[in-house]
C-alpha cells in the first residue's frame, strides 16, 4: 500500500535511434512525413514508453522494462498502448489516477508543431483526461542528434480513494 498522501509526482523519459525506412510513431500518433524512424523491439513510440514510465515511477513500482522485457518475443512489434494501459491499471490499483501531464519531444525533423493537439488528444484518451490535461512541447537538439528522439514525461497522479 503506497503512502496515502493526495499527490504524487511521476516522470519518465526515453530516447530511441532513428533510421531510414521505419516509421515513427509518437503518443499513439503516426507522424507523417518523418524521413526516419524509430529502431525498436516493440513499435518504439517514445512519448508513450516515457508515458508508462512516468506513471509508475510516481508509485515508485519501477519501470516498463521489468513488465515489458524487450528481449521477450513475445513483445516483438507491441503496440506501446498497451504498455501505458497497464501501467494504468497499476496506478488505479494503488487508488491513483492521472490528473495531468506535461511531455517534451527533443526531436530534430519533421516539426512536430502541426500534430500537437493530436498527441495531446491521444495519449489523454489513452489516459481517461480530457486533451486540456496533457500539455505537448517540442525541442530540436540543435542539430546534436539528428538521429535520435528523446523524451521526457512528467506526471501528476491524484489519490481516488479516501
Ligand atoms: O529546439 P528549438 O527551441 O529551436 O525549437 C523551436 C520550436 O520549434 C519549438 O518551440 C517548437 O515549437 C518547434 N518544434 C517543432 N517540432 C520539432 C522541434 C521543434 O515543432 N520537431
Ligand atoms: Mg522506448
Amino acid at each position: 500500500m503506497s503512502s496515502a498522501v493526495p499527490y504524487r509526482v511521476g516522470f519518465g523519459e526515453d530516447a530511441h535511434r532513428l533510421e531510414a525506412g521505419l516509421p515513427l510513431v509518437l503518443g499513439g500518433v503516426p507522424v507523417p512525413g518523418a524521413e526516419l524512424g524509430a529502431v525498436a523491439h516493440s513499435d518504439g513510440d517514445a512519448v508513450l514508453h516515457a508515458v508508462a514510465d512516468a506513471l509508475l515511477s510516481g508509485l515508485a513500482l519501477g519501470d516498463i522494462g521489468q513488465y515489458f522485457p524487450d528481449t521477450a518475443a513475445e513483445w516483438k512489434g507491441l503496440d506501446s498502448r498497451l504498455i501505458v494501459q497497464r501501467a494504468l491499471e497499476l496506478v488505479r490499483g494503488r487508488g491513483y489516477a492521472p490528473v495531468n501531464v506535461a511531455l517534451v519531444v527533443t526531436l530534430d525533423r519533421p516539426k512536430l508543431g502541426p500534430l500537437r493537439a493530436e498527441i495531446a488528444a491521444s495519449v489523454a484518451q489513452l489516459l481517461d483526461l480530457p486533451g486540456s490535461e496533457v500539455g505537448v512541447s517540442f525541442k530540436t537538439s540543435e542539430g546534436l542528434a539528428p538521429a535520435h528522439v528523446q523524451t521526457r514525461v512528467t506526471v501528476l497522479l491524484g489519490r481516488t480513494e479516501k
